[in-house]
């Protein structure tokens, strides 16, 4: 265990901003991260606990402790005829954990294949994707309470997960460490293959059978096709939601606007497409510097090399200022700026 001083955070974003953190140090272990910060107890004003800094935006320097979760493993804790419950380490790279499932015959992620970062922020956004979301296999996650030290069990109700939402992203933001979460997969796979254009790729592909892997396939092809890979173009996914909005506001908006595009929520709303809004407001491919808004994908904010996170946070207000004035829309920011 080794806290070091003044590090860059540039390979530890997928924005590649070029921030500096006070300290900082990886851990393995709960009770290597509990010894790490009582060492730093004296030193640190604020920690943060790193994944694969796949949803961040950093616009400044962190004047405190930068802690980098390396927790590995995977333990199949339970095992029956319907169902797998997996618990994963925190550190493990999400998309190698679909891959294992996928080589396990475990159903249930294959849509969120290739999803950036680690197992142990998932929960924090719910990730989710062509129509599954990680609340539909949650099962339960343990945590380090940051300044009480405490473990905790969260189960899926403790979690409040909401779209691209949950406790940790609110009441508990920046409290716990999550060190493991534990999912309860499928050994009969249902698939969800309706949203989007996963079918159309399926066909594509010359797809007859439906199986886990082939599912997986399409939705990376599809990915593949829309979003720019980090370690070419910097960049953290969708940088806003989808924003929800009322029946009657939806139905007012298509009278002006016929191509608009939504979906029915649970609770009776309507989530319509950010990228779309965007696309309309004429950002679609803008670039300023290097900062600017991706050409294939709207809604991906993105840094051709040397932007820095003040430019794409002024960016993302100009979007935000724009998408306001023309539709009478406020988009939420999806991504952590800090
Ligand atoms: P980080 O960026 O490191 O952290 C994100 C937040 O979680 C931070 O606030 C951090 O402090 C906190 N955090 C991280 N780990 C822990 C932990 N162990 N304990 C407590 N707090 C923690 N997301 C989707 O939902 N769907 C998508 O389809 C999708 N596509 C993407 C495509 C691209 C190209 C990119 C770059 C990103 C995409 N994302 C998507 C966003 C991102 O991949 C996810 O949000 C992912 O879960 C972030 O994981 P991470 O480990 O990189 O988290
Ligand atoms: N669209 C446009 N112009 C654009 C982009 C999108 O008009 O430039 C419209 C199109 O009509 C398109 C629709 O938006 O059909 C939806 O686009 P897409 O399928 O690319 O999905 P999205 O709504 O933009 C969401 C998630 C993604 C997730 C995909 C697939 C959010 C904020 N984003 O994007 O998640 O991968 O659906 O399920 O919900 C992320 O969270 O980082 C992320 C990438």
């Amino acid at each position: 265990m080794k806290i070091q001083e003044n590090i860059s955070l540039k390979p530890f974003n997928t924005f590649g901003m070029n921030v500096f953190a006070k300290y900082f140090a990886s851990f393995n272990s709960t009770d290597q991260l509990n010894e790490i910060l009582e060492s730093a107890k004296s030193e640190s004003s604020s920690d943060l606990i790193l994944g694969g800094g796949s949803n961040i935006l950093f616009t400044k320097d962190i004047d405190g402790l930068v802690l980098k979760n390396e927790i590995e493993g995977i333990d199949i804790i339970e095992d029956n005829e319907e169902y797998v419950y997996v618990k994963v380490g925190a550190g493990m790279n999400w998309h190698q954990f679909v891959l294992y499932c996928i080589h396990h015959g475990y159903a249930g992620i294959e849509n969120l294949a290739l999803i950036p970062g680690c197992v142990g922020a998932s929960p924090i956004q719910n990730i989710g994707a062509y129509g599954v979301e990680i609340k539909d296999v949650f099962h339960a996650l343990e945590a380090f309470h940051l300044r009480d030290k405490m473990k905790m069990v969260f189960s899926k109700n403790d979690c409040a997960f909401g779209y691209r939402e949950s406790v940790f992203k609110n009441k508990f933001k920046n409290q716990f460490a999550i060190t493991s979460v534990t999912f309860r997969l499928n050994k009969k796979a249902q698939y969800h293959v309706s949203y989007g254009a996963i079918n159309q790729e399926l066909e594509s592909m010359g797809i007859k059978e439906l199986s886990i892997i082939s599912v997986a396939q399409a939705v990376m092809n599809i990915r593949n096709s829309k979003l720019p890979n980090p370690s070419l173009i910097g960049n953290a996914g969708s940088f806003f939601k989808n924003p929800e909005i009322t029946n009657e506001e939806f139905n007012y908006l298509k009278l002006s606007h016929p191509s608009l595009t939504g979906y029915q929520t649970i609770d009776n709303k309507m989530k319509i497409a950010a990228g779309w809004l965007i696309e309309q407001c004429g950002w679609k491919g803008f670039r300023d510097g290097d900062a600017g808004c991706y050409d294939k994908q709207a809604l991906v904010l993105v840094n051709y090399g040397n932007a820095t996170g003040q430019q794409v946070f002024q960016l993302s207000e100009s979007i935000i200022t724009s998408v306001q004035q023309q539709f009478g829309i406020t988009l939420q920011r999806e991504v952590n700026v800090i």
